[in-house]
């Protein structure tokens, strides 16, 4: 039997993922959107697409939570984007009411599916997606890690003028201006990325531009496509936890995963490299950070948590 896929949320990532699911033949999707028959349209143009793409996959629109029922693996991305005018805390105050509906219906219709926020500000949204689903702590996951990651492995591919598949690199912490770039494991085709510095194929100062433009990733997207945030890069981010949830690939991904006691943080969840396999979050790798990183790594651990309390106190 196929693997049934609910994306929560059927905007601009819902979409794009809809689609990427159905060319990768991973289940049927259910794309469920409170925006009255958008869901069901795109789902419509999605399934007419199969016809020349070939592939063998249901995929229906619905505006009601009961259709999460049996789902296996959701993905949540429903929730409002911040607008010129709107604080910070606004979008958390709207965007926590609605994660946590959606939480309740999960509980309710698939208490063991595979769950993955992707709805910003992530790290405090995938912390109530948990608490309101009461689903395992290693089955709810967020997204930001692989985003974060590709940005940068993109801007350094781009730079050096090298195959994007050469690059290895990961980031810690936070989805934000906190997040952490680890330097010491990046790598190209397996070279550390300090003699590329040494051999002055790239100035410490260039890398530094690199760095800060990939904490920005999501605002300069955000400054060029004026309405709306980044979609295809966050989808295809999301897909590739799903494949290795399904395919029990057991792929080493950061993400953003509830620690209780890894790298002395406890009941927070925070972007860390995990094992992601059948049984959801499978391992957390834990790293030995240098001084720098570690306090770098606090700080932001520090900011996401004062949102996570921000938000849980709005319930
Ligand atoms: N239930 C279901 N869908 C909802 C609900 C709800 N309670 N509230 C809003 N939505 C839907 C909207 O109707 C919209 O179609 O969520 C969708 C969000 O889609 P977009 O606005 O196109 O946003 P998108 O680019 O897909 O990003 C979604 O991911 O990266 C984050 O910051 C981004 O939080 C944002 C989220």
């Amino acid at each position: 039997m196929r693997k049934k896929i609910s994306l929560v949320g059927a905007g601009n990532i819902g979409g794009v993922l809809a689609q990427l699911i159905a060319l990768k033949e991973l289940g049927d999707v259910t794309l469920i959107d409170i925006a009255k028959g958008m869901p069901q349209g795109k789902a419509l143009d999605l399934s007419q697409s199969s016809a020349v793409e070939l592939f063998d996959v249901k995929i229906e629109g619905s505006n009601n939570y009961v259709s999460l029922k049996n789902s296996d693996v959701v993905v949540i991305t429903a929730g409002i984007p911040r607008l010129p005018g709107m604080s910070r805390d606004d979008l958390l105050e709207t965007n926590t009411k609605i994660i946590s509906n959606i939480g309740k219906s999960i509980n309710k219709y698939c208490p063991n599916a595979f769950v993955i926020c992707i709805t910003n500000p992530l790290d405090a949204m995938v912390s109530i997606l948990q608490s309101s689903s009461k689903i395992k702590k290693n089955m709810c996951v967020g997204m930001a890690g692989i985003l974060d990651s590709s940005r940068l492995k993109y801007f350094l591919s781009n730079e050096l003028n090298v195959s994007i598949k050469n690059i290895e690199t990961f980031v810690l912490g936070g989805h934000g201006d906190t997040m952490v770039p680890l330097m010491r494991y990046t790598t190209i085709s397996g070279i550390p990325i300090q003699e590329f510095i040494k051999n002055k194929i790239i100035t410490q100062k260039k890398l530094n531009g690199i760095l800060k433009r990939t904490r920005n990733g999501g605002g300069e997207i955000n400054k060029l496509l004026k309405k709306g945030t980044a979609f295809y890069a966050p989808a295809s981010s999301a897909v590739q936890m799903i494949e290795s949830f399904l395919k029990d690939k057991k792929m080493i991904l950061p993400c953003a995963a509830h620690l209780s006691g890894e790298y002395g943080v406890k009941g927070l969840y925070v972007g860390v490299p995990v094992i992601i396999g059948k049984k959801g979050v499978e391992k957390i790798i834990e790293l030995k950070l240098t001084p720098n990183e570690k306090r770098e790594f606090n700080n932001s651990v520090q900011a996401v948590r004062e949102l996570t309390n921000i938000a849980s106190k709005l319930l």
